[in-house]
């Protein structure tokens, strides 16, 4: 009898767990894009400062994948940067996270603020279960010089000779430049 109660306690409590962890999951994910961001910002700040913007551009180019994939390795979770524009092409959005930066633009269009925007549920890829995340990033000032309409005839050209494909200018401030995104296989 105890233990028919423990297994329909288990049924019963198992999806409010299932929900904790995801919430812990979620948690867990804004902690890890703070560093992310953190790491980004102070390369991106010391070199602006340091080379100006032209010299940054390999900054940008050659630090975000390694601290990508430091902090990727240090987790076991996938993070990294995407877009709706990209830059760097190897940043480009899968079907559902082209999904939910369109979702991210209806809600700046209903008024919700672009900072704290974030979203995340399990995602089944084929068999895979994963949680995903994603928090929008917004277009500040200081972004404007390398992804806004007015790039410089110079670094517009050093643009062109990295990247080709580059969608990622004519942004404005205040707009969604991108997302982090994390992907955590769980089992
Ligand atoms: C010095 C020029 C420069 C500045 C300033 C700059 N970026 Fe970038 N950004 C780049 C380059 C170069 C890449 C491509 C990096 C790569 O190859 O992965 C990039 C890529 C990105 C990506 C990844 C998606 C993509 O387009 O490939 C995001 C998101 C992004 N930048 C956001 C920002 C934000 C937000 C700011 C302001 C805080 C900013 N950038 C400031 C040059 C710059």
């Amino acid at each position: 009898m105890k233990r028919i109660l423990l297994i329909a306690t288990t049924l019963i409590l198992s999806p409010a767990y299932a929900d904790n962890q995801i919430k812990e999951h979620a948690a867990k994910s804004k902690t890890v894009i703070k560093e992310f961001m953190g790491q980004l910002k102070g390369e991106l700040q010391s070199s602006m400062k340091a080379g100006g913007p032209i010299k940054t551009v390999d900054v940008c180019k050659d630090k975000a994948p390694v601290i990508a994939k430091d902090l990727s390795d240090k987790y076991g979770w996938k993070v990294a940067r995407t877009s709706l524009k990209t830059r760097n092409s190897a940043n480009a959005p899968d079907a559902w996270e082209t999904k939910v930066l369109h979702e991210f633009e209806k809600r700046k269009q209903n008024g919700e603020k672009v900072k704290p925007m974030a979203y995340f549920e399990m995602v089944n890829d084929n068999g895979v279960e994963s949680f995903r995340f994603m928090k929008a990033i917004p277009t500040g000032k200081p972004c404007l010089q390398c992804h806004g309409d007015n790039i410089s005839p110079e670094l517009a050209a050093k643009l062109d000779a990295s990247y080709p494909e580059d969608k990622a200018r004519g942004f404005k401030q205040g707009d969604i430049r991108g997302a982090f995104t994390i992907t955590q296989p769980v089992n």
